[in-house]
């Protein structure tokens, strides 16, 4: 017989609508910040003492992980942080209409020949 612990946990999972980003997560996203010449305000939202999953353009699964990055024509000037690979969890990431640069590599994004 399960543990009836165990099944409320699940359930209470899976019914918070809310979910707060990992560390790992937060990190990743303040190094992208940190990047940016210019961050179109994104710094008044983008608070470590706060949880990432409610920042600006940001959306999380139920595990905590960035699964969305939505920051087009947010004004955004710099170079684009290695640290965007390091969101394991992203599925679509929306940078439009910005004047970004840099380090970041879309062949990342392909299988390897
Ligand atoms: C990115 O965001 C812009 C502005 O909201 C939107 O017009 C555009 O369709 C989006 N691109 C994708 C690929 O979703």
């Amino acid at each position: 017989m399960p543990s009836l612990g165990l099944a409320l946990m699940l359930l209470a999972s899976l019914i918070s609508p809310t979910s707060s980003c990992t560390d790992h997560e937060k990190s990743s996203l303040l190094q992208l910040l940190a990047g940016l010449s210019r961050d179109g305000g994104l710094a008044a939202s983008w608070r470590s003492n706060t949880d990432c999953c409610t920042w600006e353009g940001i959306t999380c699964n139920q595990d905590g992980k960035v699964t969305d990055v939505s920051l087009a024509s947010q004004g955004l000037e710099g170079s684009i942080s290695l640290s965007l690979g390091k969101l394991t969890g992203l599925l679509r990431l929306n940078l439009s209409r910005n004047s970004l640069s840099g380090a970041f590599r879309w062949s990342w994004c392909r299988p390897a020949a």
